[in-house]
């Protein structure tokens, strides 16, 4: 019946919408009491005026309405009118959901931050805050300031570097793209940027208006993916960062989660962490192929059965699982400026799940997950393989995030687990006691992921 498969269906969307917002939900669930009450008032008093209505004003409606059963007829109607009751009732629900998720109406301006390390599917996981159109969305900005501080080295520099990278973050938010110009050499002209790396990964930067015609047939690196565009203007950029509701940046190159405090604190920001993680063994395995020159001696010693590896190697691996731990463990302890801020994601769940995934980041964030986003991780997590590079994005998401696991040497991954076992623990990710163990599909390496990993 027609009433009671409208009435369910209301009710899923206010579910969803409840879950989706939960700073909405008040304003929701209030505007929905409205409504409800002004219908249900609106229809029990007809339905008791009816009642009411003596034998003569039945005669009435009879004549009026030409009923051969008034009584029936009467009731009939009340139905019809619950019905219509309830379709508005959906239209308006239907109304304001979308208003809710849509860009019509500005709520408040997020400010997501996507902490990764290379090769942990951060790419991948950016594109979905790069597919929204409400969002300003950069990838891998602090590249250009890397090129400019990675001369320094050292303890000491680490601290220097990170709050570099820290204050850059924070310029990026305010959408002072200008930042970008000191890490730029030589300085741009007429904030005229020569290239930005990775700008073909920005839909932002490559649609109007900050696309401008391109007029000279200049090569340019990073361009624009399905179109030509003149060299990048900061000055549109920047508008086109603030005419955007939100920003989200991704980067590979900051970990220490203590040095955002100030960002966390800034009135300007809101800020949302989503520090993505992936098993340390596949991650080592992936960067073995995509930066091989860096991986050489790892190479020597699998291949040419070398006696040991070099201690600075292992060292270099521990250091890095660490530096991933400590922040981790820093965000999921909940200091009070991280409340509601800090959110740790396995990148296996999300290849496993990219959807509920998406939908759990986004709600952790503040933010509606459009259509557009969904049609985005529909295509691009179920398409089969069709020969992308290093970087790609596009892959049967499920079928690939473990692959690792069957070409991985076991004598690797046993150094792995020896200098990552703590972050390993900490993240859920089960150590492999033998060959056989680490090539066995039915035996998973994964612990279940924890709620409270979303803090
Ligand atoms: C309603 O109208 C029908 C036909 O028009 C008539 O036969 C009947 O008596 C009327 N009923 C009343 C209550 O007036
Ligand atoms: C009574 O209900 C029927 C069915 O909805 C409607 O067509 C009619 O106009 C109403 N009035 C009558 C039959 O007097
Ligand atoms: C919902 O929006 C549509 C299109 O904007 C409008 O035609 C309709 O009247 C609205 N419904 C309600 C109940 O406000
Ligand atoms: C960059 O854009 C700004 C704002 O539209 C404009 O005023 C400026 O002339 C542009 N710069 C160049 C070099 O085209
Ligand atoms: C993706 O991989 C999973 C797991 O192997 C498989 O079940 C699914 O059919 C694949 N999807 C496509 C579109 O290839
Ligand atoms: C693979 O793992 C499953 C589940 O842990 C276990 O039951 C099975 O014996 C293992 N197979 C081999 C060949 O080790």
């Amino acid at each position: 019946m027609e009433i009671r498969r409208a009435l369910p269906q209301d009710i899923r969307e206010l579910l969803h919408c409840l879950k989706m917002r939960s700073k909405y939900a008040v304003l929701l669930v209030f505007v929905i009491s409205l409504i409800i009450i002004e219908k249900e008032n609106n229809f029990i008093s007809r339905v008791s005026d009816k009642l009411k209505q003596s034998p003569q004003a039945l005669a009435e409606a009879n004549s009026t309405e030409g009923s051969p059963a008034p009584a029936k007829n009467g009731s009939l109607a009340s139905l019809q009118e619950l019905d219509a009751a309830f379709s508005q009732l959906r239209s308006h629900l239907h109304n304001i959901t979308l208003q809710l998720a849509g860009d019509g109406q500005p709520g408040p301006r997020r400010h997501v931050l996507l902490m990764a390390t290379t090769r942990t599917g951060s790419s991948f996981v950016g594109e979905f805050f790069n597919q929204q159109s409400s969002i300003f969305y950069l990838f891998e900005p602090l590249w250009h300031v890397e090129k400019t501080v990675n001369f320094l080295s050292g303890a000491a520099s680490a601290v220097g570097s990170a709050v570099i990278y820290r204050d850059a973050l924070k310029q990026l938010f305010l959408c002072d793209l200008y930042i970008l110009e000191n890490y730029i050499s030589p300085v741009p002209e007429g904030h005229l940027m020569p290239f930005l790396f990775r700008r073909s990964s920005s839909q932002s930067l490559c649609e109007e208006p900050v696309c401008t015609p391109s007029t000279k047939k200049v090569f340019e690196k990073y361009y624009c993916r399905n179109r030509r565009c003149g060299p990048l203007n900061i000055t549109l950029a920047a508008e086109a960062c603030r005419r955007k509701q939100h920003v989200a940046l991704k980067t590979v190159r900051f970990r220490p989660l203590e040095f955002l405090q100030p960002l966390a604190e800034d009135p300007r920001l809101d800020l949302r962490i989503i520090q993505l993680v992936r098993d340390p063994r596949a991650v080592l395995a992936s960067r073995m192929v995509a930066f091989s020159g860096k991986y050489e001696s790892w190479q020597k010693w699998l291949s040419e059965g070398e006696a040991s590896l070099r201690e600075e190697e292992v060292q270099k691996l521990r250091s890095n699982c660490e530096s991933i731990r400590v922040s981790a463990e820093l965000g999921l302890r909940r200091p009070g400026w991280l409340r509601g801020r800090y959110m740790l994601v396995r990148y296996e769940d999300v290849a496993r799940a990219p959807l509920r995934k998406a939908r759990e980041m986004f709600r952790f964030a503040g933010l509606p997950l459009t259509p557009q986003v969904e049609e985005w991780i529909g295509k691009n997590t179920q398409a089969p393989r069709d020969g992308s590079g290093v970087y790609s994005t596009c892959k049967n998401s499920s079928e690939q995030f473990d692959k690792w696991r069957f070409s991985m040497p076991f004598k690797l991954a046993q150094v792995v687990q020896d200098a990552c076992a703590p972050a390993m623990r900490l993240f859920g990710y089960k150590l492999a006691s033998s060959p056989e163990a680490l090539a066995n599909r039915s035996f998973s390496l994964m612990e279940e992921a924890q709620p409270a990993w979303v803090t």
